[in-house]
């Protein structure tokens, strides 16, 4: 494997663990990264291995992005702001560097063609996965109405007003873009299968679900789920769940998502698609905050529900992955306790995480984001 491959935003969480997988494989690695404060704190690229060649830089820097690709096999393309509810107020913020830094890369792509682009793309462009209702009818178009006072439940009713079941979303699923974020995570995708192709490069978009493990950002208010969690109960304080705590997810870990990077670089039947990245296993988010709050030691930090939604998210996304294991071979094998005990190792290893959770849920709620 003597292929050099460009990670772009590639200092971050999962940029690391890929960086590393690839290493490992024998690739070069050369990292493009602005080091955003928001996720790192004003630190360098304190994750990556020292064998990573490291260029900072903007991916909406045409010089830095021409200057990067010197030399390149293949990129994977992670450079992006993550966060779902800021999405919905840093609107210009997400849009430029999502879908213009996607625009820019491809810019410079045309003059320095490459094998392969893989692109993160998200499990938020389903928007509500696909669910069944009490006649067995599938229904791919459910829309998160604005919950009624006094309702029993914060899940998707059919048109009888009876309960959606959700049932795992297989790629065909056609996408309801709830959020800026989805908007963004959709364009990135849809340029890279049709600009690839267009220049004789092979296209592969990774659709992820809520990845998780040691590495991810604890002082970043926008991080996923499990990280705020963990830097709460750090603190000493008690998850605050949105909703009722029962909306449900797959939380994959970090190092299956390399795995999955890794397979989608590599293989050649995956040229040209779209795969659901997940580890087949889906929870409740009130379930996984007990049990963080028991791998940290700290049961009596059990979830604090706050009984509002936050604008943009959605209610249930569950993952079909059959693609992935059928075609690219790919399987997952972990014990989520085990996991959760390594996450809250990480933890426990970093300086006390700053807690600026409060502060992010206020911004939300001044904008009438958090109702
Ligand atoms: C996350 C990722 C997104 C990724 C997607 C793929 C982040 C910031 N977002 O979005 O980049 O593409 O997974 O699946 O990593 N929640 C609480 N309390 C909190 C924070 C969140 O209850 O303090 C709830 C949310 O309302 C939601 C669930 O936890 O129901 C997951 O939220 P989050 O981790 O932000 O993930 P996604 O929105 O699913």
């Amino acid at each position: 494997m003597n292929e050099t491959i460009l990670i772009t935003g590639g200092a971050g969480f999962i940029g690391s663990h890929v960086a590393r997988a690839l290493l490992e494989r024998g690739y070069r690695v050369r990292v493009l990264d602005s080091l955003i404060d928001q996720v790192h704190g004003g630190r360098g690229p304190t994750l990556l291995a020292p064998e990573v060649e490291f260029m900072r830089g903007d991916v909406r820097d045409e010089a830095a992005v021409t200057r990067a690709l010197e030399g390149v096999g293949s990129v994977i393309h992670l450079a992006a702001e993550v966060g779902v509810g800021q999405s919905m107020y840093a609107i210009d913020r997400y849009v430029s560097v999502n879908e213009l830094g996607t625009a820019v890369l491809f810019q410079q792509l045309i003059h320095k063609p490459v094998r392969r682009v893989v692109v993160a793309s998200s499990m938020s462009i389903y928007g509500e996965g696909l669910y069944r209702d009490a006649d067995g009818r599938l229904h791919d178009d459910v829309l998160r109405s604005p919950r009624r006072d006094g309702a029993a439940n914060w899940d998707p009713l059919d048109a009888q007003g009876r309960p959606l079941v959700p049932v795992p979303t297989p790629e065909s699923k056609r996408p309801q873009l709830a959020s800026v974020y989805a908007i963004n995570k959709y364009t990135q995708e849809r340029l890279t299968l049709t600009l690839a192709p267009a220049y004789g490069m092979e296209g592969v978009a990774l659709r992820l679900w809520n990845a998780y493990g040691p590495g991810q950002a604890l002082s970043n208010p926008y991080t996923g789920v499990l990280a705020i969690f963990a830097a709460r109960i750090q603190n000493r304080q008690r998850p605050m769940v949105f909703e009722d705590g029962q909306q449900r997810r797959d939380f994959v870990h970090v190092g299956d998502v390399a795995k999955a990077f890794v397979l989608a670089l590599e293989h050649p039947k995956a040229a040209g698609q779209v795969f659901n990245v997940a580890s087949g296993q889906d929870r409740t988010v009130e379930e996984v905050a007990l049990a963080l709050a028991a791998a940290m030691g700290r049961p009596e930090l059990g979830p604090e529900m706050t009984g509002k939604a936050r604008s943009g998210d959605i209610r249930h996304n569950i993952p079909d992955i059959t693609r992935i294991q059928q075609e690219l071979g790919f399987s997952v094998d972990r014990d989520f306790q085990q996991d959760l005990a390594e996450l809250a190792e990480w933890v426990a290893s970093q300086q006390q995480a700053e807690d600026r959770v409060l502060q992010a849920r206020k911004e939300l709620e001044m904008r009438g984001l958090v109702a």
